[in-house]
């Protein structure tokens, strides 16, 4: 299956996509993590990503459609994928539609007054990438799963999670129309678009999704 998160920062599509990859049985891939994995390995991608994704803007269209062509044309896609965090403008969306169609999109939907304190809680962890809220926490440094070093994303202070925020509602969400159909850049006969609520605890939105992809 070829399926897509969309959602805004801290709607959970990272949480999700781990175990909903695994069920499915297709890579999960984030263009997220794929910058800041080039960003530690200083690769020219990397660097030329880190300014805008500090900023809290959106990476050109460009660099991150090549970078997606390349990932989906390895051998792991050919069972499908998972796709968090990409499309992410419509442009984006009608490449992705010439490189390999998605067959659904699941819309992770949350409201903005829950994202901000979802987003200034998470803390990640370097070694095996597992990722928490403060809240579940019992020591904020170490990681619960594998004792590895946790970290703030640079990304997740009030002042850049705004700017996210704002180039989600101005860039991303007009993919909502267009996958539902009921865009003029894009007309369907079938609507690919299945929106979950996402404002419910992690376990309900995993159930909520594998129902909606059955
Ligand atoms: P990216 O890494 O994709 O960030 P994002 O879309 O802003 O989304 P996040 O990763 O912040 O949130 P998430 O939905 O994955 O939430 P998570 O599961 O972690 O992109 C970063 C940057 O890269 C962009 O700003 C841009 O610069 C660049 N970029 C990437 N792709 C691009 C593209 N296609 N085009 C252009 N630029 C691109 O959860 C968040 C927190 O909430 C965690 O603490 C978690 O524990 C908690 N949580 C999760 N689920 C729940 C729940 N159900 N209830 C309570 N808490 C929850
Ligand atoms: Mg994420």
């Amino acid at each position: 299956m070829k399926l897509i998160f969309l959602g805004p920062p801290g709607a959970g599509k990272g949480t999700q996509a781990s175990g909903v990859s695994a069920h499915l049985g297709v890579p999960h891939i984030s263009t997220g993590d794929m910058f800041r994995s080039a960003i530690k390995n200083q690769t020219p991608t990397g660097l030329e990503a880190k300014r805008y994704m500090d900023a809290g803007e959106l990476v050109p269209d460009s660099v991150v459609i090549d970078m997606v062509r390349e990932r989906l044309a390895m051998d792991d896609c050919k069972s499908g994928y998972l796709l968090d965090g990409f499309p992410r403008t419509v442009e984006q969306a009608e490449a992705l539609d010439q490189i390999s169609a998605p067959d659904a999109v699941i819309e992770i939907d949350v409201p903005d007054e829950r994202l901000l304190s979802r987003l200034t809680g998470r803390r990640v962890c370097g070694k095996c990438q597992g990722t928490f809220h403060i809240s579940q926490l019992a020591d904020e440094h170490a990681c619960p799963i594998c004792g590895g070093e946790l970290y703030q994303r640079n990304d997740d202070q009030p002042e850049t999670i705004a700017t996210r925020l704002k180039a989600y509602h101005d860039q991303t969400e007009p993919l909502i129309d267009y996958y539902s159909g009921e865009g003029k850049l894009h007309v369907v006969e079938v609507s690919r678009l299945k929106t979950v609520n996402g404002d419910s605890k992690p376990e309900e939105v995993f159930k909520t999704i594998l129902a909606t992809l059955e």
